[in-house]
């Protein structure tokens, strides 16, 4: 199994990590533009292989994608970060113009990848790498909905005040700030709703927190999260790597599916070896539909940006 990561920053290199001490691949290339720098996170990730236990392979390139050849999977994390008070949205200019020209490079390199996209605004990224390379939908997968749900159950486990291994929640919709749906109806504690433990207006201050979850990050540290948007990442690549059939919320292509044609958004999805495999489809609230279905109009007005 063999995983490409474009973009050496924070994200990419903690997707690096964790993948290799997950240690179902057996080769990760780290790909960068900047001179040495995947070379030598690469080199410093291999050094930590005997105190971490893995045997996955790293390797750093500066900009060579024949040492991305033959790729199952890769992740596209290249482009800037937000800064504080930034929008994932104001990104666009730079990013898509990168995206595009990384996704291109990967599939002559590798024609039969399936390409997780991270870079933002990552649900009009993931519709640029559909519209520019016309894979087939399920070998594009946008990651926004696994880290948004994390963020939802560490709030879930903050307010309920017990481990967070105890709490199940998703949220859908976009990965931008007004845009996520924090399923809070469906949100559990050890399969019982979490409204028996906290009241309705703490769980929507739950909700309303992981909408900014990425945005309170950014100001405390001046720029992107990097750990659990690396860790979303890598828990998709192992979904995929190991056949899982695991559901997450990933922004997938929508042909029909939940009222909404030709968008990327966050929804349900089965990953296995094919990739995104199967779309779920929720019975929503009508609350939840609506939620939904603005965040949809937000995503498409953004789309309105790209020159596709
Ligand atoms: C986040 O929410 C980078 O969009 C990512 O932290």
């Amino acid at each position: 199994m063999k995983v490409t990561i474009v973009g050496a920053g924070a994200v990419g290199a903690s997707c690096a990590e964790y993948v290799a001490i997950k240690d179902f691949a057996s080769e990760v290339v780290l790909l960068d533009i900047k001179e040495g720098f995947a070379e030598g996170k690469a080199m410093d990730l291999m050094q930590t292989a005997t105190l971490n236990g893995f045997d996955t392979k790293i390797t750093g390139t500066t900009g060579d994608y024949s040492k991305t050849a033959d790729s199952d999977v890769a992740v596209i994390t290249s482009g800037i970060p937000r800064k504080p008070g930034m929008t994932r949205e104001e990104l666009i200019g730079i990013n898509a113009g990168i995206v595009k020209e990384v996704a291109t490079n990967l599939i002559k390199h590798s024609p039969d990848v399936i390409l997780i996209v991270v870079s933002n605004p990552m649900d009009t990224m993931t519709y640029l790498v559909h519209k520019t390379t016309n894979l087939p939908k399920n070998r594009i997968i946008g990651m926004g909905g696994a880290l948004d749900s994390a963020r939802f159950k560490f709030r879930l486990s903050e307010a309920l005040e017990c481990p967070p291994s105890d709490v199940d929640g998703m949220v859908i919709g976009g990965h931008s700030d007004t845009g996520m749906v924090p399923l809070t109806r469906l949100a559990t504690r050890n399969s019982v709703p979490v409204t028996a433990f906290i009241s309705e207006d703490r769980l929507n201050q739950v909700s309303e927190d992981t909408k900014v979850g990425g945005a309170t990050l950014t100001k405390l540290l001046g720029t992107s999260a990097w750990y659990a948007p690396g860790a979303a990442v890598s828990a998709l690549v192992q979904a995929i790597a190991c056949d899982q059939k695991k559901m997450f919320p990933c922004s997938a292509m929508l042909e029909g599916e939940y009222g909404l044609n030709d968008i990327c958004i966050g929804v349900p999805a089965i990953l296995g070896k094919d990739g995104l495999e199967k779309i779920v489809e929720l019975e929503l609230s009508d609350a939840e539909s609506a939620k939904m279905k603005e965040s949809a109009e937000g995503v498409k007005k953004t789309n309105t940006l790209l020159d596709v």
